[in-house]
């Protein structure tokens, strides 16, 4: 059976680790798509260069021609700008827009078929124009930030513990951003949720509210130091945590933004929830019983995304 053809449509700081984790991980053979002449080219060489030392079995393309990504499975699209300090992600959203315009037509053209991630911020309004502008099905079409803004709750509590963080679970919902929703109730150590770790003394609820608001805050944080762009390395292994789950159809329950129409009482908008990936894209959104509390946190996000979505309907006159 030939290998699956994996289409990273931007090959910055993002698609140059996500090629890189492909191949390592032989997901498939890699497709590197970038506007800017040679430096997919060159990703694409340097990674394929390493493969003798790694021992991967996996080709490495890069292009400057949409023909290139035909009949991919999986396309991670990462094209558009990062934030610089000072900037939100919602900064983005012009900019980006008119990226996913080109992206979502090159995807409909040559990569139909395909199970595509988004990566591009403002994440959860980005996955929806990119939805409208190539008209693939919506449970084809997801975003990734939950994975990456749990990963992150994830690891600020292992080190609070001072356990492994694979013991450590945690559960984000919400939009990616300021008002994401990191759920305490159904976080935990070893199965123990969060709230109970704080009445047997492993913390207080005050450093609890900290690592909850330094989760929010994680991508600024990173934006701060590195001052020249954003996070790589976990966005690049938190989406191929989500690719290699629809290739395998392992069937992860793994949060997302996903296209919600029904759950939660939405009526068909992207936003972080918990669903499950398998061979059939998003086969299922897991709708979960909030507290009063809770739920207040969610509208809140939701009518950010909303105020995000109707940005871009003001910008693009062509978007529903
Ligand atoms: N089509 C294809 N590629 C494009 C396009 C386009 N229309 N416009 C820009 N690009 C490419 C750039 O040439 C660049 O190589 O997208 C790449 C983006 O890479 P980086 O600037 O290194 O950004 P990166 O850190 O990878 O982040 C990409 O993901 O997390 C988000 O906020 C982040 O929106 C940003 C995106």
């Amino acid at each position: 059976m030939a290998r699956p053809k994996i289409a990273l449509i931007g090959a910055g700081q993002i698609g140059g680790t996500l090629a890189h984790l492909a191949a390592i991980k032989e997901l498939g053979d890699v497709v590197l798509f970038d506007i800017s002449e040679g430096t997919p080219q060159g990703k694409a060489l340097d990674i394929a260069q390493s493969g003798p030392s790694e021992g991967f079995d996996a080709t490495l393309k890069g292009t400057n021609d949409y023909a290139d990504i035909a009949g991919a499975d999986v396309c991670i699209v990462t094209a558009g700008v990062p934030r610089k300090p000072g900037m939100s992600r919602d900064d983005l959203l012009g900019i980006n827009l008119k990226v996913m315009k080109s992206v979502g037509e090159g995807i409909a053209k040559h990569a139909p078929d395909a199970f595509v991630i988004c990566i591009t911020n403002p994440l959860d309004a980005m996955v929806w124009a990119l939805q409208q502008f190539s008209g693939l099905p919506a449970h084809k079409v997801v975003g990734m930030a939950g994975v990456l803004d749990s990963a992150r709750f994830r690891h600020f509590l292992s080190v609070e513990f001072n356990v492994s963080m694979k013991d450590v679970t945690a559960f984000v919902l919400g939009g990616h951003g300021d008002t994401m929703v990191p759920l305490a109730r159904y976080s935990t150590v070893a199965g123990i949720p969060l709230p109970d770790l704080v009445e047997m003394g492993w913390t207080t609820q005050d450093k609890l509210d900290g690592i909850i608001q330094r989760t929010r805050d994680g991508g600024a944080e990173i934006v701060g130091l590195l001052k020249t762009g954003s996070a790589f390395y976990a966005p690049a292994t938190s989406a191929i945590e989500m690719a290699e789950s629809y290739l395998k159809d392992q069937k992860r329950v793994l949060p997302c933004a996903a296209y919600v129409d029904g759950a939660f009482g939405l009526d068909g908008l992207y936003v972080g929830v918990p669903a499950v990936i398998g061979a059939n894209g998003i086969e299922k959104v897991v709708g979960i019983k909030l507290t009063a509390d809770e739920q207040a946190m969610f509208d809140k996000s939701v009518e950010s995304v909303k105020g995000l979505v109707a940005a871009c309907k003001g910008i693009d006159a062509t978007l529903a």
